[in-house]
């Protein structure tokens, strides 16, 4: 094997050391990173980066298809403005402006959440780059919704076996969003769907909750009561310190995430200093 990896947590994530991400890479070598990558429940880190534009969705495209790209579904219409301007394959994560207009997104994912879920076709992986951060704070935490699930009882389990969640953009541009100004436009779109509330992995077999505080607005057949209690149990149990681990950024990190098994948060802890991250988003299989 040409890389190094590391457990950052018994329950999530590794750090992947020895690559150079910008170099192209043979198939092989991708089927080894992806597996070790999926091994870890889902995410893996490659610090000490550097990287172009082109060199970050270059890397990316050989996961698979990315929103954006030309030919495919647009990551979002309501996040058109913070895309790089010449390349809408990258969302741009950050609290800076450039020209009197916002560089990214700023407080964007200060939430639980799992990416583009509100999308028939959600994402799998996402891969953002640490370009400038804070000298301190504006970690990123990451809960691990397979431990989680299996954590369950089997009663709960064959429980939520059946059900179906709602999803909405609405819920995060209502409720979430820490500083942004939400304009109309961020409202358009195809943005509300149904997914099942457990999902099994296309690659790995394995189930995980599939419901998120970011965009799901309720389940399929219960009153908006039963379905706050239900959804918050979920939530409070995921999201629990056992299946969660932080990721404490140093300028170069890559950080490679499947929204399928995960949910991430990104802790809105720095004010001004500058943040600036560049995010390429993998077009998912339809949740099943
Ligand atoms: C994202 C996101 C986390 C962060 O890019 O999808 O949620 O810490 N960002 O910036
Ligand atoms: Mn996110």
């Amino acid at each position: 094997m040409s890389f190094t990896v590391n457990p950052i947590s018994p329950v999530l994530g590794v750090k992947i050391s020895g690559l150079d991400l910008a170099k192209p890479m043979g198939d092989n070598l991708v089927a080894e990173i992806r597996q070790t990558w999926l091994d870890a429940g889902g995410l893996a880190i490659f610090p000490e980066q550097s990287l172009t534009t082109e060199q970050h969705i270059a890397f990316s495209r050989q996961f698979g298809p990315l929103f954006g790209a030309p030919g495919n579904t647009p990551l979002q219409e309501t996040v058109s403005r913070y895309l790089h301007p010449d390349h809408p394959e990258i969302y741009r994560v950050s609290n800076r402006m450039e020209n009197g207009e916002p560089k990214g997104r700023a407080g964007a994912g200060t939430y639980w959440h799992s990416d583009v879920a509100f999308k028939a076709q959600p994402a799998a992986a996402s891969i953002l780059y640490a370009i400038e951060i804070p000298a301190c704070g504006g970690d990123t935490l990451f809960c691990n919704m397979t431990a989680a699930y299996e954590a369950l009882s089997d009663t709960m389990k064959e429980m939520l076996a059946p059900l179906r969640a709602v999803h909405d953009f609405a819920q995060t541009a209502a409720n979430q969003f820490a500083r942004p100004v939400v304009i109309e436009s961020d409202l358009k779109g195809d943005n509300r769907t149904v997914h099942p509330v457990v999902r099994t992995h296309a690659q790995t077999g394995a189930k995980s909750l599939f419901v998120n505080p970011g965009t799901t607005v309720g389940l399929d057949g219960f009153t908006p009561g039963e379905s706050a209690a239900l959804l918050g149990q979920l939530f409070s149990h995921a999201t629990k310190p056992d299946f969660c681990v932080r990721h404490t950024y140093t300028q170069g990190d890559v950080v490679m995430w499947d929204n399928r098994t995960l949910m991430h948060y990104a802790v809105n802890d720095y004010g001004d200093q500058p943040r600036y991250m560049g995010r390429t988003t993998e077009i998912g299989e339809v949740p099943e």
